[in-house]
């Protein structure tokens, strides 16, 4: 069985995926950490993904790896474990320039749909439902307000102990963010026509769990 989440960033979709996969024994599979990964490697390489022959031409010499030690997600970039240098936001900036390249989604495509052959996932990004597993057995949309995802976000960063966060310009760089996944031309974040609309915005996380888990058992 496969579970679909997509939805904007900031929507809680890591945080509620791993969760329902680790309550249902499923593989959590994180596609948005491997259009990270590439994006470290165009950062560190000093590639712009405005010079799509440049990206194109540094495809081929990227390797992308995805292990599960104890449950959890690795990303190897290159044999080296880049996992921990994932989740910051000049990685996710250049992730969401660099992912609307058709290379680099090309690049992800198999390696995707394999882990969703070879386990019980739930996987979650932006054209999961969409694109990658259109015969996912459930299928989620989950959003929230773009004011909720940027405190959130903001408390993140205040929890990691970081001191410059400006509360304005973390909703700034979610709506551009927002806009660059939505209107791309290829494989754009949008609700599949079979998925389900979550909003999060005033659930708890182990509310929102716990509908898709029933929504899960219900397709069993
Ligand atoms: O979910 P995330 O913030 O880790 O994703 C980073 C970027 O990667 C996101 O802005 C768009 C891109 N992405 C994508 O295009 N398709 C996916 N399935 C997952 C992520």
């Amino acid at each position: 069985m496969n579970i679909a989440i997509d939805g904007p960033a900031g929507a809680g979709k890591s945080t509620i995926a791993k969760k329902t996969a680790r309550e249902l024994g499923f593989i959590y599979v994180d596609t948005g950490a491997m259009y990270r990964a590439i994006a470290v490697y165009l950062i560190d390489n000093n590639i712009s993904p405005a010079d799509e022959d440049a990206v194109e031409k540094s495809i081929e010499d990227i390797s992308i790896v995805i292990k599960y030690e104890d449950g959890a997600q690795q990303v190897y970039l290159n044999e080296k474990n880049v996992t921990g240098s994932l989740r910051t936001e000049a990685v996710g900036n250049m992730a969401s320039k660099s992912s609307a390249l058709p290379c680099v989604r090309a690049k992800l495509l198999s390696l995707q749909r394999n882990l969703a052959k070879e386990y019980d996932v739930v996987m979650d990004g932006r054209d999961i439902g969409t694109n990658i597993l259109p015969d996912a057995e459930l299928k989620i949309y989950l959003t929230a307000s773009t004011d909720v995802r940027a405190r959130r976000r903001y408390a993140e960063l205040i929890d990691k102990g970081e001191s410059d966060v400006d509360l304005s310009k973390i909703e700034r760089d979610i709506e551009l963010r927002d806009r660059q996944d939505m209107e791309r031309a290829i494989a754009p974040l949008r609700q599949a026509e079979d998925a389900i609309l979550v909003d999060s915005s005033y659930m708890t996380i182990d509310q929102v769990t716990d509908t898709i888990i029933k929504l899960a058992k219900d397709r069993l």
